[in-house]
């Protein structure tokens, strides 16, 4: 059985090395994107457009320059008349003033309120805003999602994984946990648990808010602080570097099915449990739910001595992925075309010879998920109900037909035995 799996492990990754003829190649620090498909997107596949917009991580796609600039912050109070400010991912070009979100999956409205859902067997939806927050204070009123394995999340991600969490783990509707990543790197000591006044997330509303300075991150509950984390608590003397979220991040909100039976073991341990199809949410209305009132968004300064030279974006200028090579920028942020991407913007533009995206373009799909899953050794694909094999022989879902979702640099940073065990078991099922 060893044996026969992987040799069907290695017939795929052989097979990886003739993507060109079919579907783009997955990317990880060990293994950048290519020239045609220069960008890595937040689930470790290469390509163009969508690829190149938020999410799109500079240290693992073809160069530094292959990702988009990415929007500067926005002081801003959002609510829910109309979802006419939400692009679709198929959509959203990069254009922040004309659509300040951007999704995948189901988001609704509903008295006044925005509703981000999951219907039966769907990896449920993300909603992320298109300004990024280079140290500021979001807050949001929310009530969660309940069900075992149903994770609803209200974070800070930047586009190289520093990341700063609210989430709610639906079997567990009394506490709420607050978690941070610095690049991805998987610490299962970075996590806690508090406890929320009152019966429960679902039934109450509740101010959650994330104040993030260069020094130090405070998450509150209406109002009271439940948890700091200094910088200087951060340092790792080994590396000689602060281990804090440090770099632009947007704001997403998400639900998704971290309970989905496909994920790894420890992942559907964190989430109380495997997801049930057949709950009472999924019979009543349809689909799962989070509900989210209205949310603020503060700016605050870019930390002294940051390179300024305009107001409109930042950038990455470092390959370490620090703050001190982030730089702000009037770098255009607007792809013409989603075959276009940072290192030709207008490639397929009206204005442009040929009227054609190109034949590399890549449409994104959903994907769901939300940022780096305890109990994963990876980065979150909301793993959905069809599971299909692909050249990299390594598939978490989504809601499409054809996909490749490959584990992030971080993945592969702890890629050891046992996680490769859990690939070679993928490997297995989808191949089966
Ligand atoms: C920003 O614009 C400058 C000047 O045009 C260019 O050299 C640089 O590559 C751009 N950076 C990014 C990340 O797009
Ligand atoms: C972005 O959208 C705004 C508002 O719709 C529009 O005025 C502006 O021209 C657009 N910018 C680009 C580069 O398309
Ligand atoms: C819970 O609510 C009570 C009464 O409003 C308040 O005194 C207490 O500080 C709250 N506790 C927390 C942890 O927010
Ligand atoms: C500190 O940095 C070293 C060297 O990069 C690394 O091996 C170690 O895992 C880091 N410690 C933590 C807690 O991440
Ligand atoms: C959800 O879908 C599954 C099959 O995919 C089905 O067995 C189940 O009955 C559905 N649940 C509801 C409530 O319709
Ligand atoms: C940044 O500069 C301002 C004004 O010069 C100063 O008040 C502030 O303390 C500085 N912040 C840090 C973190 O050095
Ligand atoms: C950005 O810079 C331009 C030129 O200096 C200025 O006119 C504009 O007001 C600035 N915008 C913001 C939001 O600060
Ligand atoms: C390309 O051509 C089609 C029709 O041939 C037209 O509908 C579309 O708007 C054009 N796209 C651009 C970007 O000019
Ligand atoms: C595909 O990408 C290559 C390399 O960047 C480029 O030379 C070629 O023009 C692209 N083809 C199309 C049709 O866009
Ligand atoms: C590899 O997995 C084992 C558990 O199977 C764990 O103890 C170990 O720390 C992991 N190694 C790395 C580098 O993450
Ligand atoms: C992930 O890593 C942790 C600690 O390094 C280990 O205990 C766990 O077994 C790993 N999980 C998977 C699914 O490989």
């Amino acid at each position: 059985m060893v044996r026969y799996t992987s040799s069907i492990l290695l017939a795929s990754l052989a097979a990886t090395s003739v993507w060109a003829a079919s579907s783009p190649p997955s990317c990880s620090s060990s293994s950048q994107c290519p020239e045609e498909y220069p960008c890595c997107s937040q689930y470790g596949q290469c390509g163009t457009g969508a690829y190149c917009l938020g999410g799109c991580d500079p240290l693992l796609s073809y160069s530094l320059d292959s990702c988009v600039a990415e929007p500067t912050c926005q002081s801003r109070t959002y609510k829910w008349d109309t979802l006419d400010n939400a692009a679709l991912n198929t959509k959203y070009l990069g254009n922040a003033s004309e659509y300040d979100w951007v999704y995948s999956g189901y988001p609704k409205l509903e008295d006044g309120n925005l509703l981000i859902t999951m219907p039966n067997n769907t990896v449920g939806t993300l909603f992320a805003n298109n300004h990024y927050v280079w140290y500021g204070k979001i807050s949001g009123k929310v009530k969660s999602s309940r069900g075992a394995g149903v994770v609803t999340a209200f974070i800070l991600l930047s586009d190289v994984k520093d990341e700063i969490d609210f989430e709610f783990v639906g079997s567990d509707l009394a506490n709420v946990q607050t978690n941070y990543y610095w690049q991805g790197v998987l610490n299962y000591n970075n996590g806690a648990k508090d406890g929320v006044n009152g019966s429960d997330t679902f039934d109450d509303w509740h101010d959650y808010e994330i104040d993030w300075t260069e020094d130090a991150i405070t998450w509150s509950v209406d109002g009271t602080v439940k948890r700091t984390l200094t910088k200087e608590s951060t340092w790792n003397e080994t590396a000689k570097l602060y281990q804090y979220p440090q770099t632009p991040s947007r704001m997403q909100l998400s639900l998704w099915p971290a309970g989905q039976a496909s994920n790894a073991p420890g992942t559907i341990e964190w989430a109380g449990g495997e997801i049930n199809w057949d709950s009472q949410d999924i019979q009543d209305k349809g689909y799962y739910y989070a509900t989210f009132g209205e949310i603020t968004v503060e700016c605050y300064d870019a930390p002294n001595g940051t390179v300024s030279n305009g107001n409109q974006s930042y950038v990455f200028t470092t390959n370490d992925g620090l703050a001190q090579g982030v730089q702000i920028t009037n770098n255009n942020t607007v792809l013409a075309s989603f075959g276009a991407t940072g290192l030709d913007m207008d490639l397929g533009s009206s204005d442009s010879s040929s009227n054609s995206t190109g034949s590399n373009s890549t449409v994104p799909e959903n994907m769901g998920g939300s940022g780096s899953v305890p109990g994963s050794n990876g980065t979150s694909t909301g793993s959905g109900s069809s599971s299909s094999s692909t050249s990299t022989g390594f598939s978490q879902g989504g809601d499409s037909d054809s996909k490749s979702s490959a584990a992030s640099s971080q993945t592969e940073r702890v890629l050891n035995g046992s996680f490769f065990a859990a690939l070679v078991a993928v490997v297995v099922l989808v191949t089966l």
